[in-house]
Parts: structure tokens; C-alpha cells; sequence
């Protein structure tokens, strides 16, 4: 019998899931896709153990085929030795279903966050289909929560999702954002990022030609942190606008990737003392966009953005996250 991985993903980001792997992967086949997630054959055995083929990954892992009921589920699994059990929507949506397997399962192992080294089995669960299940060894470039969801809550204040996906990049590269920290923020309206650092203590600047929400400027966090708005296109910036000491460089501007790594590379000189690190997202403009980003993550390395890690985290649609937390 051939081995298979699975991988899970946003539901509607599967080609690119494809594509990246069949760039990185080339012992992989396609074999079998599901929205929110795709099987791949391989030429050579395939262990828990194996490393995520692909950034657009939320999960990755040994897959073991489906199981029909719950009960099906603990027998395959009980003989394994797993060490914690993940169950999770495919669609990722937290629905009622989801309960009696998660009641099943917790005979095997606990449900909840792995540790590292953990033994994780992953049961996928669809509306109407069998679940689908697989193994992986908890690591560093594993995602350590079910389904890869960090269940950022939103506060009812934050204008826009970006809130969460600046939560999720810096949970998941565990930022040591610290309380009096400053950031400037390309690409900042109406302001939900922005909102999360200040939350965080961190004074933003936030670079926006666009209009920020008034309850973000108005906004104070610890130790005074607040959002202060540079009304411009970055292209139009003056560096003199800038604060001296910069520890952090977000950007979320909807450009092409390509234009926004030019853009970088005109402030990052202005800003590069002192940086801490870097939060990016970028735009999936197009489908070949994915056969360029090894090409794009080098060039923002060769900026001084290094090491740089890109992850397409819960809250990412058509776009993914680049963070490089910068070695001093
Ligand atoms: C996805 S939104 C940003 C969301 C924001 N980070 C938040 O937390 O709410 C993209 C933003 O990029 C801005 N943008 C596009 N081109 C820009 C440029 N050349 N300079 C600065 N901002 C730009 C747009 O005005 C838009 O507000």
C-alpha cells in the first residue's frame, strides 16, 4: 500500500496548497481534495514525522483514510500511542457535530493544545462525509492548536479582521512584543492591526492614505500606547515623519507583492536600526504568485528581513503571512 499525507487549508485555497507542493514536494501526487483539504500520494514511506510540504498548510501530517463513525475513529486510533487528539471542522466552522467525536475520542488521548514531540491525531470532520484522520508529530513548524486556530477573539471595537491576523502572526512566531514598543504599520486603515498593538502597549504608526476609525485613534493602552496616522501613500512618506527608534515593521497594504518589497526597500534603510522584526502580509494577486514566493521570500531576506517564515494562518484569505524576527 503507496503512503499519503493530508493537509488541511482555507476552503478555496486548495490550488495554491497544490502548486506550492508541487514545487517543494515532487515525490507528492495529487491524489484526492475535499474543500479545506487535499491528500497527496507518495513515492516513499511516510512518517508522522514528516515536515509541512507547504505554507498554505494549517495542518499537515501521515494520513490513515476515513472514519465513518466515531467509534470507527477509536479503533484505528486507541493501538497508536497519540498523545493528544485534534478534532476540528473541515469547513472550520465550530458546529454541533463536532461534539460526539470529540466525546469518543477523549478516551484515547486529551483533546487540546500538543506540546512539542506530541504524538497528535488529526480527525477532520465534514458535514454529511466520513471524517478524514492522520497523524502528526508535534514540532516547531507545526501549528501546536487543533486545526491550526489560535480562536483569536475579536473585540467588537476593531474596525477590521486584521486584528485577528496580526494576533494569529505574532502568537504563531511567538513575538516578544513588550509593552512600549513602536511599530509603523504600511497599509493601516481603517486601523484593526494597529488596535491589537496598542492593546499590546505598542505605539503604532500607521502609514495609510485611507481613513483610520476614530475610535483606534482615539484609543490609549498601557503605558500611553497609541495610533498615530501619517495620511499618506508610503511612496509620498517623509522619513522625518517617523519616529527615531523603530522596534517593528508591519505592512498590509493591498499592492502587488512585488510593489510593496520595493516600497520596503526604500523605508527599510530609514527604520533598519533597532528593528526588531517584521510583519507582513502578502497579497495572492494571482495563482503564479505561489511559484514566486521562494523568489520574493529571498529578496525580503536579502533586505535584512531574516530569517523570514511564511504561514497562511486562520484568518489569511487571499493572501499569506511573512514574519522575520530579526537575530541581534
Ligand atoms: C487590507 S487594508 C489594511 C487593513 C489594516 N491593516 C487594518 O488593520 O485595518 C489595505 C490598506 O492598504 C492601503 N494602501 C494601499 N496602497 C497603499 C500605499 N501605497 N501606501 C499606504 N497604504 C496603502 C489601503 O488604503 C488599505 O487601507
Amino acid at each position: 500500500m503507496p503512503d499519503f499525507v493530508f493537509a488541511t487549508c482555507l476552503p478555496g485555497i486548495e490550488r495554491a496548497l497544490k502548486l506550492d507542493v508541487a514545487h517543494r514536494r515532487p515525490e507528492l501526487r495529487f491524489s484526492y481534495s475535499r474543500p479545506g483539504l487535499v491528500t497527496f500520494k507518495s513515492t516513499r514511506s511516510v512518517t508522522p514525522e514528516d515536515e509541512p510540504g507547504s505554507a498554505f498548510a494549517r495542518v499537515w501530517g501521515k494520513s490513515l483514510g476515513a472514519f465513518r463513525t466515531p467509534a470507527d475513529a477509536v479503533r484505528t486510533l486507541a493501538p497508536l500511542g497519540v498523545q493528544r487528539i485534534h478534532v476540528f471542522g473541515r469547513d472550520q466552522e465550530e458546529r454541533p457535530d463536532l461534539v460526539p467525536w470529540r466525546h469518543e475520542l477523549a478516551s484515547v488521548a486529551p483533546l487540546g493544545a500538543a506540546s512539542h514531540g506530541d504524538l497528535v491525531a488529526d480527525v477532520v470532520v465534514a458535514d454529511g462525509e466520513p471524517a478524514w484522520g492522520g497523524l502528526h508529530r508535534a514540532g516547531a513548524n507545526h501549528l501546536a492548536v487543533p486545526g491550526g486556530d489560535f480562536e483569536v477573539a475579536m473585540p467588537s471595537e476593531s474596525p477590521s479582521r486584521a486584528f485577528a491576523k496580526i494576533e494569529e502572526m505574532i502568537r504563531w512566531a511567538d513575538l516578544p512584543i513588550r509593552v512600549g514598543d513602536v511599530a509603523v504599520e504600511l497599509g493601516s486603515a481603517p486601523g484593526g492591526a494597529a488596535l491589537a498593538l496598542a492593546i499590546r502597549g505598542v505605539t503604532v504608526y500607521g502609514v495609510d492614505p485611507a481613513a483610520m476609525d476614530p475610535g483606534v485613534l482615539a484609543y490609549v493602552g498601557p503605558s500611553g500606547a497609541r495610533v498615530h496616522h501619517l495620511a499618506t501613500k508610503v511612496s509620498a512618506l517623509r522619513w522625518e515623519s517617523l519616529p527615531a527608534h523603530v522596534d517593528w515593521l508591519v505592512s498590509d497594504m493591498n499592492l502587488a507583492p512585488q510593489v510593496v518589497i520595493h516600497e520596503l526597500s526604500r523605508l527599510l534603510p530609514a527604520i533598519r536600526r533597532g528593528l526588531r522584526g517584521a510583519v507582513l502580509t502578502l497579497k495572492l494577486n494571482d495563482w503564479s504568485f505561489v511559484s514566486e514566493l521562494p523568489s520574493l521570500g529571498k529578496r525580503l531576506e536579502e533586505l535584512g528581513l531574516a530569517p523570514l517564515r511564511m504561514r497562511h494562518l486562520m484568518a489569511h484569505r487571499r493572501e499569506i503571512g511573512a514574519v522575520a524576527l530579526l537575530r541581534r
